[in-house]
């Protein structure tokens, strides 16, 4: 018994000699990352194989994940959402799949899973949550973009400015997934809410774009963090169904590609004095 004791009070003095030591190297700080669009088994497949050694490497202390099209590209299944708890994730948000797999009504109320905030008002689930991680209160909201998107929802400006008035006095860092198609849709959002919270970053195109920045005041943004799923594929889609379909404009059904995937993400390192990002890096691992 003495031993074990004497055993976990060495491992607490590494530890506090890790985060010190840390702390002296790089400053008191908070690491988030927002993992892009899982696409199918294969995207969680691949989350799996990169997540423990991003963690590691880069020392994150929350991970934020889009799993809209985890089942197959279409929705999220109870198998999938199990899956993601396993890998510790802390947040997992929607998009225009939230109700592609029935599964999601046995566990929309899951206080880790958020849908879009500007879905109808008494719609089943939540467009936020807030989450405690190293003395911070982080809330993460989730909406989506009305333009080129087929799903009738509020306006996500007035719904972000809602959200936000309401809760920022009692949080310290407020990140959005805005799940949109149009470009200028999710800049014209970023600068909306420009020095109102602390990241806005895009999902839904799968695409990863390379224009990460500070904006002027202070809130950290990317257009699209990216797709994490299939390398060689139509978004994730098979490449041939995907050509059928633009060929011959038939209902050519959808499916998954294979093969080797990439792992697209982004990294917000947040100063703990301010809670501002202080840098916003890209991960693409191809
Ligand atoms: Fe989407």
């Amino acid at each position: 018994m003495a031993f074990l004791f004497l055993g976990s009070c060495k491992k607490i003095r590494y530890i506090v000699k890790y985060q010190k030591e840390r702390i002296k190297k790089e400053g008191i700080n908070l690491k988030i990352l927002a993992v892009g669009d899982l696409v199918g088994t294969a995207g969680i497949k691949e989350l799996k194989r990169q997540l423990k050694k991003i963690k590691e490497k880069e020392k994150i202390d929350f991970v934020i994940v889009n799993a809209e099209n985890s089942a197959e590209g279409m929705g999220i299944t109870e198998k999938n959402f199990n899956e993601l708890l396993e890998e510790n994730i802390d947040v997992i948000t929607m998009g225009n799949h939230t109700w592609g797999k029935k599964d999601i009504f046995k566990f929309i109320d899951n206080p880790k899973l958020i849908r879009p905030a500007n879905y109808p008002k008494d719609v089943v689930g939540k467009g936020y949550g807030i989450y405690n991680c190293n003395n911070k209160k982080i809330t993460v909201i989730n909406l989506i973009g009305r333009v080129d998107m087929n799903v009738l929802s509020e306006n996500p400006f007035l719904k972000a400015k809602e959200i936000v008035e309401k809760i920022q006095k009692q949080v310290d860092i407020i990140l959005i997934d805005f799940h949109a198609e149009a470009t200028a849709e999710k800049i014209a959002m970023g600068y909306y809410l420009d020095g109102k919270i602390t990241a806005l970053y895009g999902t839904h195109t799968h695409v990863q774009t390379a224009d990460e920045k500070l904006l002027p005041q202070g809130t950290a943004y990317i257009t699209d963090i990216g797709m994490t799923g299939p390398k060689y594929s139509v978004i994730g889609m098979d490449i041939q169904a995907s050509i059928k379909r633009f060929e011959t404009t038939l209902p050519e059904k959808y499916k998954i590609a294979t093969g080797e995937c990439i792992f697209n993400g982004v990294i917000f390192d947040i100063d703990d004095n301010t809670n501002k990002v202080k840098e916003i890096k890209r991960i693409n691992i191809k």
